[in-house]
């Protein structure tokens, strides 16, 4: 991993203390990672709810339409419903894509996901095509994990893919 990635795992652990507020913590973690990760244009972070993904928290230059994604649509849907990373460095070319912003080329999605069990996903949209390689999967997924963690401690549910 890159300094700034293993800079940001540090800066979770210290703000990932028992009894911490969930929902400040998502608050805080979208204005990290696009204010330390400079390809990293818009960055989200949605929850299962249900059948539903819901925006929880965002950072970026504009706020998007899609603040409820059903589980079954768009890149965010797939990673949600399949507890996999979606990792798309061409968002015109793929068909699953549902646009939230004119100037978006490619779209990280990383389930925040604690063994089987989704509790929701860290979304980045970036304006330069294939902006996210692996190092980015390790670092979110990491990232992910770790907020899963906190998730679970909340009370949170999230969902169990298949
Ligand atoms: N593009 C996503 C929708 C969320 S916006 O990027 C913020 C998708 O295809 O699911």
């Amino acid at each position: 991993m890159q300094p700034s990635q293993l800079r940001s795992l540090a800066w979770l652990d210290a703000r990932a203390l028992p009894g911490a507020s969930f929902r400040e913590l998502a608050e805080e973690a979208v204005r990290h990672l696009r204010a330390e990760h400079p390809h990293y244009h818009w960055v989200g972070i949605y929850m299962v709810e249900g059948a539903l993904l819901r925006l929880w928290s965002w950072d970026g230059p504009a706020a998007t339409q899609h603040v409820e994604i059903p589980l079954d649509q768009g890149v965010c849907g797939y990673a949600a419903s399949t507890g996999s990373i979606a990792n798309v460095p061409d968002v015109d070319q793929d068909p699953r894509y549902l646009q939230c912003f004119l100037g978006t080329r490619s779209e990280l999605v990383v389930p925040i996901r604690a063994g089987e069990r989704v509790f929701g996903e860290i979304d980045i949209d970036s304006d330069r095509l294939a902006a996210f390689d692996d190092s980015d999967e390790a670092f979110l997924s990491a990232f992910g994990s770790r907020l899963a963690e906190l998730a679970a401690d909340a009370g949170l549910q999230g969902h169990v893919p298949g």
